[in-house]
Protein backbone atom coordinates (compact mmCIF):
# COMPACT_ATOMS: atom_id res chain seq x y z
CA UNK A 1 0.00 0.00 0.00
CA UNK A 2 1.47 3.41 -1.19
CA UNK A 3 0.99 6.33 1.30
CA UNK A 4 1.15 10.02 0.50
CA UNK A 5 4.98 10.85 1.74
CA UNK A 6 4.87 14.63 2.89
CA UNK A 7 7.75 17.27 2.74
CA UNK A 8 8.30 19.18 6.04
CA UNK A 9 10.44 22.09 5.52
CA UNK A 10 12.44 23.24 8.86
CA UNK A 11 15.46 25.59 9.08
CA UNK A 12 18.28 24.59 11.53
CA UNK A 13 19.58 27.86 12.26
CA UNK A 14 15.89 28.70 13.98
CA UNK A 15 16.52 26.19 16.50
CA UNK A 16 18.52 26.77 19.89
CA UNK A 17 18.98 25.12 23.13
CA UNK A 18 18.34 26.84 26.49
CA UNK A 19 19.61 23.61 28.09
CA UNK A 20 18.26 20.52 26.74
CA UNK A 21 14.92 22.49 25.86
CA UNK A 22 15.00 23.09 22.18
CA UNK A 23 13.81 27.50 21.55
CA UNK A 24 12.36 28.02 18.22
CA UNK A 25 12.44 31.88 16.51
CA UNK A 26 10.69 30.42 13.31
CA UNK A 27 7.17 29.46 13.57
CA UNK A 28 7.00 26.90 10.82
CA UNK A 29 9.61 25.11 11.79
CA UNK A 30 8.41 24.87 15.59
CA UNK A 31 4.92 23.55 13.79
CA UNK A 32 6.67 20.85 11.65
CA UNK A 33 8.95 19.89 14.25
CA UNK A 34 5.92 19.53 16.84
CA UNK A 35 3.93 17.26 14.58
CA UNK A 36 6.71 15.23 13.56
CA UNK A 37 7.51 14.61 17.43
CA UNK A 38 3.57 13.58 17.95
CA UNK A 39 4.23 11.38 15.06
CA UNK A 40 7.39 9.38 16.59
CA UNK A 41 5.63 9.31 19.59
CA UNK A 42 2.85 7.03 17.95
CA UNK A 43 3.35 3.27 17.81
CA UNK A 44 4.15 1.95 14.35
CA UNK A 45 5.01 5.67 12.75
CA UNK A 46 8.44 7.32 11.20
CA UNK A 47 9.60 10.07 10.38
CA UNK A 48 12.85 11.19 8.08
CA UNK A 49 14.98 13.63 9.54
CA UNK A 50 18.66 15.00 9.37
CA UNK A 51 21.43 14.84 10.95
CA UNK A 52 25.23 16.05 10.62
CA UNK A 53 26.04 12.69 9.10
CA UNK A 54 23.33 11.30 6.74
CA UNK A 55 19.36 11.47 7.09
CA UNK A 56 17.99 9.12 9.47
CA UNK A 57 14.87 7.18 9.19
CA UNK A 58 13.62 7.10 12.96
CA UNK A 59 10.97 5.52 15.03
CA UNK A 60 10.49 5.14 18.62
CA UNK A 61 13.17 2.36 20.07
CA UNK A 62 10.49 1.62 22.78
CA UNK A 63 7.89 0.02 20.09
CA UNK A 64 8.81 -2.46 18.09
CA UNK A 65 6.16 -1.50 15.66
CA UNK A 66 7.82 1.42 15.07
CA UNK A 67 11.09 -0.47 14.65
CA UNK A 68 9.13 -2.84 12.73
CA UNK A 69 7.86 -0.07 10.38
CA UNK A 70 11.70 1.31 9.90
CA UNK A 71 12.88 -1.95 8.43
CA UNK A 72 9.82 -2.34 6.66
CA UNK A 73 10.11 1.03 4.56
CA UNK A 74 13.73 0.23 4.05
CA UNK A 75 13.11 -3.12 3.15
CA UNK A 76 16.46 -3.84 5.79
CA UNK A 77 17.54 -7.59 6.84
CA UNK A 78 16.02 -8.11 10.06
CA UNK A 79 19.16 -9.23 11.15
CA UNK A 80 21.35 -5.40 11.23
CA UNK A 81 20.91 -3.49 14.37
CA UNK A 82 20.05 -0.25 14.73
CA UNK A 83 21.85 2.64 16.68
CA UNK A 84 19.18 4.59 18.82
CA UNK A 85 19.75 8.46 18.95
CA UNK A 86 19.11 10.40 22.17
CA UNK A 87 19.22 14.54 22.99
CA UNK A 88 21.29 14.36 26.04
CA UNK A 89 23.22 11.91 28.42
CA UNK A 90 20.44 12.43 30.86
CA UNK A 91 18.20 10.96 28.27
CA UNK A 92 20.25 8.02 27.33
CA UNK A 93 20.63 7.52 31.39
CA UNK A 94 16.90 7.43 32.45
CA UNK A 95 15.57 5.82 29.26
CA UNK A 96 17.76 3.39 27.74
CA UNK A 97 20.43 2.24 30.93
CA UNK A 98 17.23 3.35 33.71
CA UNK A 99 18.24 2.17 36.53
CA UNK A 100 20.26 -1.28 35.74
CA UNK A 101 23.62 0.72 34.43
CA UNK A 102 25.45 3.59 34.51
CA UNK A 103 27.61 5.08 31.01
CA UNK A 104 30.29 2.86 31.01
CA UNK A 105 33.56 4.88 32.45
CA UNK A 106 35.63 4.14 29.37
CA UNK A 107 33.84 6.51 27.19
CA UNK A 108 33.56 9.74 29.53
CA UNK A 109 36.04 11.39 27.26
CA UNK A 110 34.59 10.47 24.40
CA UNK A 111 31.61 12.11 25.13
CA UNK A 112 32.77 15.47 26.63
CA UNK A 113 34.50 15.84 23.37
CA UNK A 114 32.75 14.17 20.73
CA UNK A 115 28.82 14.36 22.06
CA UNK A 116 26.75 16.11 20.25
CA UNK A 117 28.28 14.49 17.02
CA UNK A 118 28.86 12.04 14.83
CA UNK A 119 29.82 9.00 17.28
CA UNK A 120 27.99 5.95 18.59
CA UNK A 121 29.11 3.81 21.23
CA UNK A 122 28.05 0.79 22.52
CA UNK A 123 26.41 0.57 25.90
CA UNK A 124 24.87 -2.54 27.72
CA UNK A 125 21.37 -4.07 28.17
CA UNK A 126 20.30 -6.61 30.07
CA UNK A 127 16.30 -8.45 30.48
CA UNK A 128 14.14 -5.71 31.56
CA UNK A 129 15.30 -3.06 29.50
CA UNK A 130 12.83 -1.19 27.82
CA UNK A 131 14.28 -0.83 24.49
CA UNK A 132 12.39 -3.04 21.59
CA UNK A 133 14.32 -6.55 21.37
CA UNK A 134 14.13 -5.66 17.52
CA UNK A 135 16.66 -2.74 17.69
CA UNK A 136 19.76 -4.75 18.83
CA UNK A 137 18.85 -8.03 17.11
CA UNK A 138 19.15 -9.94 20.50
CA UNK A 139 22.90 -8.65 21.47
CA UNK A 140 23.66 -7.88 24.76
CA UNK A 141 24.42 -4.02 23.51
CA UNK A 142 22.66 -1.19 22.40
CA UNK A 143 24.50 1.37 19.73
CA UNK A 144 23.78 5.17 20.78
CA UNK A 145 24.57 8.40 20.23
CA UNK A 146 23.59 11.95 20.42
CA UNK A 147 23.18 13.86 16.89
CA UNK A 148 24.83 17.56 16.68
CA UNK A 149 21.92 18.63 13.81
CA UNK A 150 19.42 20.95 15.62
CA UNK A 151 16.29 19.49 14.04
CA UNK A 152 17.17 15.82 15.27
CA UNK A 153 18.13 17.18 18.58
CA UNK A 154 15.09 19.14 18.50
CA UNK A 155 12.91 16.51 17.32
CA UNK A 156 13.97 13.88 20.42
CA UNK A 157 14.07 16.66 22.93
CA UNK A 158 10.34 17.62 21.88
CA UNK A 159 9.30 14.06 22.06
CA UNK A 160 11.18 12.66 24.79
CA UNK A 161 11.83 9.56 23.09
CA UNK A 162 15.17 7.63 21.91
CA UNK A 163 14.68 6.85 18.52
CA UNK A 164 16.11 4.02 16.71
CA UNK A 165 16.86 5.51 13.12
CA UNK A 166 19.56 4.02 10.54
CA UNK A 167 20.46 5.83 7.23
CA UNK A 168 16.99 6.86 5.49
CA UNK A 169 17.87 4.99 1.89
CA UNK A 170 16.48 2.09 0.68
CA UNK A 171 18.50 -1.04 2.03
CA UNK A 172 22.10 -1.47 -0.28
CA UNK A 173 21.54 2.00 -1.69
CA UNK A 174 23.95 4.90 -0.94
CA UNK A 175 23.10 6.82 2.30
CA UNK A 176 20.84 10.01 1.69
CA UNK A 177 22.52 13.18 2.53
CA UNK A 178 19.59 15.53 0.91
CA UNK A 179 15.74 15.44 1.39
CA UNK A 180 15.57 14.65 -1.85
CA UNK A 181 17.52 11.39 -1.65
CA UNK A 182 14.75 9.95 0.96
CA UNK A 183 12.48 11.35 -1.36
CA UNK A 184 13.49 9.16 -4.70
CA UNK A 185 14.17 6.03 -2.18
CA UNK A 186 11.18 5.99 0.18
CA UNK A 187 8.50 7.91 -1.42
CA UNK A 188 5.19 6.11 -0.81
CA UNK A 189 6.41 4.45 2.47
CA UNK A 190 6.80 6.67 4.91
CA UNK A 191 4.84 9.86 6.00
CA UNK A 192 6.97 12.38 6.65
CA UNK A 193 10.44 14.03 5.63
CA UNK A 194 11.75 16.91 7.30
CA UNK A 195 14.15 18.93 4.79
CA UNK A 196 16.92 20.50 6.60
CA UNK A 197 18.63 21.07 4.02
CA UNK A 198 22.61 19.29 3.07
CA UNK A 199 23.91 17.24 5.35
CA UNK A 200 27.12 18.72 6.57
CA UNK A 201 29.34 15.10 7.33
CA UNK A 202 27.79 12.89 4.56
CA UNK A 203 29.02 9.69 5.61
CA UNK A 204 27.13 7.78 9.03
CA UNK A 205 28.68 7.63 12.53
CA UNK A 206 31.93 6.26 13.75
CA UNK A 207 30.76 3.14 15.94
CA UNK A 208 33.09 2.16 18.72
CA UNK A 209 33.04 -0.53 21.04
CA UNK A 210 34.53 0.41 24.51
CA UNK A 211 32.81 -3.24 26.48
CA UNK A 212 35.43 -5.32 24.49
CA UNK A 213 39.22 -5.22 25.49
CA UNK A 214 41.07 -3.78 23.77
CA UNK A 215 38.37 -1.23 22.41
CA UNK A 216 37.16 -1.55 18.89
CA UNK A 217 36.00 0.60 16.11
CA UNK A 218 33.07 -1.55 14.03
CA UNK A 219 32.57 1.43 11.55
CA UNK A 220 34.60 4.19 10.30
CA UNK A 221 33.11 7.40 10.20
CA UNK A 222 32.17 11.15 10.79
CA UNK A 223 35.14 10.71 14.13
CA UNK A 224 38.53 9.67 13.00
CA UNK A 225 40.41 6.68 14.73
CA UNK A 226 43.24 9.06 14.91
CA UNK A 227 40.89 11.38 17.32
CA UNK A 228 39.30 8.52 19.01
CA UNK A 229 43.12 6.94 20.27
CA UNK A 230 43.63 10.85 20.93
CA UNK A 231 40.95 11.81 22.84
CA UNK A 232 39.90 8.83 24.71
CA UNK A 233 42.22 8.23 26.89
CA UNK A 234 44.88 5.77 28.12
CA UNK A 235 42.75 2.80 26.72
CA UNK A 236 41.46 4.02 23.52
CA UNK A 237 45.28 3.60 22.37
CA UNK A 238 45.18 0.34 22.11
CA UNK A 239 42.13 0.77 19.32
CA UNK A 240 41.58 -1.79 17.28
CA UNK A 241 40.13 -1.23 13.50
CA UNK A 242 37.87 -3.92 12.71
CA UNK A 243 38.70 -5.81 9.76
CA UNK A 244 36.50 -4.61 6.46
CA UNK A 245 34.16 -7.42 5.32
CA UNK A 246 36.14 -9.27 2.49
CA UNK A 247 39.36 -7.81 2.21
CA UNK A 248 38.69 -6.46 -1.07
CA UNK A 249 41.34 -3.92 -1.36
CA UNK A 250 43.97 -6.92 -1.51
CA UNK A 251 43.59 -8.44 -5.10
CA UNK A 252 44.48 -6.38 -8.15
CA UNK A 253 40.77 -6.70 -9.32
CA UNK A 254 38.12 -8.24 -6.76
CA UNK A 255 34.92 -9.11 -9.22
CA UNK A 256 31.73 -9.36 -7.09
CA UNK A 257 31.49 -8.37 -3.29
CA UNK A 258 30.06 -10.55 -0.43
CA UNK A 259 26.86 -8.18 -0.05
CA UNK A 260 25.55 -5.18 -2.03
CA UNK A 261 25.83 -1.87 0.13
CA UNK A 262 25.95 1.67 -0.61
CA UNK A 263 25.03 0.64 -4.67
CA UNK A 264 24.24 2.73 -7.10
CA UNK A 265 22.27 1.14 -10.41
CA UNK A 266 25.71 1.74 -12.57
CA UNK A 267 28.66 -0.31 -12.02
CA UNK A 268 31.18 1.44 -9.88
CA UNK A 269 35.10 1.11 -10.01
CA UNK A 270 37.66 2.14 -6.89
CA UNK A 271 41.13 2.93 -8.49
CA UNK A 272 43.68 2.79 -5.54
CA UNK A 273 47.45 3.95 -5.82
CA UNK A 274 47.04 4.79 -9.64
CA UNK A 275 48.58 8.42 -9.33
CA UNK A 276 47.01 10.50 -12.28
CA UNK A 277 44.95 7.75 -13.17
CA UNK A 278 45.71 7.84 -17.04
CA UNK A 279 47.23 4.36 -17.37
CA UNK A 280 45.22 2.57 -14.81
CA UNK A 281 41.96 4.20 -16.82
CA UNK A 282 43.05 3.80 -20.35
CA UNK A 283 43.56 0.41 -19.84
CA UNK A 284 40.59 -0.54 -17.57
CA UNK A 285 38.09 1.33 -20.54
CA UNK A 286 39.52 -0.41 -23.40
CA UNK A 287 36.85 -1.71 -25.38
CA UNK A 288 34.44 -0.79 -23.45
CA UNK A 289 30.86 0.28 -24.27
CA UNK A 290 28.78 2.58 -22.86
CA UNK A 291 28.37 5.83 -20.63
CA UNK A 292 30.97 6.90 -18.20
CA UNK A 293 31.25 8.95 -15.20
CA UNK A 294 34.64 9.84 -13.43
CA UNK A 295 34.29 11.23 -9.85
CA UNK A 296 38.00 12.69 -8.94
CA UNK A 297 39.82 13.98 -5.72
CA UNK A 298 42.77 15.74 -6.14
CA UNK A 299 45.37 13.59 -8.56
CA UNK A 300 43.54 12.43 -11.22
CA UNK A 301 43.60 14.22 -14.62
CA UNK A 302 40.43 15.04 -16.86
CA UNK A 303 38.61 12.23 -18.28
CA UNK A 304 40.24 13.64 -22.11
CA UNK A 305 43.25 12.59 -21.13
CA UNK A 306 42.09 9.35 -20.29
CA UNK A 307 41.11 8.59 -23.51
CA UNK A 308 37.05 8.99 -22.02
CA UNK A 309 35.61 11.50 -24.38
CA UNK A 310 32.01 12.40 -23.39
CA UNK A 311 32.28 11.02 -19.40
CA UNK A 312 30.57 12.59 -16.68
CA UNK A 313 33.22 14.58 -14.82
CA UNK A 314 33.01 15.53 -11.17
CA UNK A 315 35.31 16.42 -8.15
CA UNK A 316 34.48 15.15 -4.82
CA UNK A 317 36.92 17.51 -3.39
CA UNK A 318 40.72 17.99 -2.59
CA UNK A 319 40.46 16.07 0.81
CA UNK A 320 39.04 13.27 2.30
CA UNK A 321 36.90 15.82 4.25
CA UNK A 322 35.54 16.64 1.29
CA UNK A 323 35.27 13.46 -0.05
CA UNK A 324 32.69 12.33 2.54
CA UNK A 325 30.38 15.38 2.29
CA UNK A 326 30.33 14.92 -1.37
CA UNK A 327 30.80 11.14 -2.28
CA UNK A 328 27.24 9.76 -1.82
CA UNK A 329 25.70 12.81 -3.58
CA UNK A 330 27.77 12.74 -6.57
CA UNK A 331 27.17 8.19 -6.56
CA UNK A 332 23.19 9.41 -6.85
CA UNK A 333 23.66 12.11 -9.03
CA UNK A 334 25.74 10.53 -11.94
CA UNK A 335 23.68 7.41 -11.25
CA UNK A 336 20.62 9.06 -12.42
CA UNK A 337 21.75 10.56 -15.32
CA UNK A 338 21.90 6.92 -16.27
CA UNK A 339 25.79 5.88 -16.91
CA UNK A 340 26.98 2.57 -16.85
CA UNK A 341 29.87 2.80 -15.13
CA UNK A 342 31.29 5.02 -12.65
CA UNK A 343 35.25 5.70 -11.88
CA UNK A 344 36.38 6.65 -8.47
CA UNK A 345 39.91 7.83 -7.16
CA UNK A 346 40.83 6.54 -4.41
CA UNK A 347 42.02 8.01 -0.72
CA UNK A 348 44.66 7.32 1.60
CA UNK A 349 43.18 5.73 4.31
CA UNK A 350 44.31 8.17 7.10
CA UNK A 351 42.20 10.72 9.09
CA UNK A 352 38.67 10.93 7.14
CA UNK A 353 39.85 8.86 4.36
CA UNK A 354 39.39 5.85 6.58
CA UNK A 355 35.13 5.78 6.43
CA UNK A 356 35.16 7.19 2.49
CA UNK A 357 37.03 4.26 1.55
CA UNK A 358 34.98 2.09 3.15
CA UNK A 359 31.76 2.92 1.40
CA UNK A 360 33.65 3.03 -1.67
CA UNK A 361 35.30 -0.33 -1.21
CA UNK A 362 31.31 -1.81 -0.41
CA UNK A 363 30.15 0.33 -3.33
CA UNK A 364 32.65 -0.61 -5.61
CA UNK A 365 31.96 -4.15 -7.75
CA UNK A 366 35.62 -4.14 -8.70
CA UNK A 367 38.95 -2.77 -7.32
CA UNK A 368 41.84 -1.48 -9.25
CA UNK A 369 44.91 -1.09 -7.42
CA UNK A 370 47.81 0.64 -9.09
CA UNK A 371 50.43 -0.95 -6.49
CA UNK A 372 49.74 -4.58 -8.20
CA UNK A 373 49.30 -4.44 -11.25
O1 LIG B 1 25.36 8.47 11.31
C1 LIG B 1 24.68 7.48 11.58
O2 LIG B 1 25.08 6.62 12.40
C2 LIG B 1 23.32 7.33 10.88
C3 LIG B 1 22.46 8.51 11.30
C4 LIG B 1 21.04 8.37 10.82
O3 LIG B 1 22.53 8.70 12.66
N1 LIG B 1 22.73 6.07 11.21
C5 LIG B 1 23.21 4.90 10.68
O4 LIG B 1 22.50 3.76 11.04
O5 LIG B 1 24.15 4.84 9.94
P1 LIG B 1 22.62 2.37 10.25
O6 LIG B 1 21.56 1.54 10.83
O7 LIG B 1 22.56 2.62 8.80
O8 LIG B 1 23.98 1.78 10.71
C6 LIG B 1 24.13 1.22 12.00
C7 LIG B 1 25.46 0.53 12.13
C8 LIG B 1 25.44 -0.80 11.43
O9 LIG B 1 26.70 -1.03 10.83
C9 LIG B 1 25.20 -1.77 12.59
O10 LIG B 1 25.66 -3.05 12.31
C10 LIG B 1 25.96 -1.09 13.72
O11 LIG B 1 25.76 0.30 13.49
N2 LIG B 1 25.38 -1.41 15.04
C11 LIG B 1 24.26 -0.93 15.59
N3 LIG B 1 24.03 -1.48 16.81
C12 LIG B 1 25.05 -2.33 17.03
C13 LIG B 1 25.38 -3.23 18.12
N4 LIG B 1 24.63 -3.34 19.20
N5 LIG B 1 26.50 -3.96 17.98
C14 LIG B 1 27.29 -3.86 16.88
N6 LIG B 1 27.01 -3.04 15.83
C15 LIG B 1 25.93 -2.29 15.91
MG1 LIG C 1 22.84 2.56 6.61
Amino acid sequence: MSIHTKILPVDKNSVSFKGEKPVFSDEATEKSLRLAANVVRSAGQVVAFPTETVYGLGGSALDDDSVKAIYNAKNRPADNPLIVHVSSVDQLQRLILTRLHKVPSIYEKLLAKFWPGPLTILVPIEEGSPISALVTTGQKTVGVRMPDHPIARALIALSDTPLAAPSANASTRPSPTLASHVMFDLKGKIPYILDGGACLVGVESTVVDGLSSPPMLLRPGGVSAEDIRKFGGDEWGNLVIAKKTAGKLEPVKTPGMKYKHYSPTAKVILFVNCGNGIDAITNYTKGLEGKFALLKSSRFACAEEMGILGAIERSLGNSATEMAHSLFRELRDVDEMGVDYILVEGVDETGDGLAVMNRLSKAASEVVNGNQS
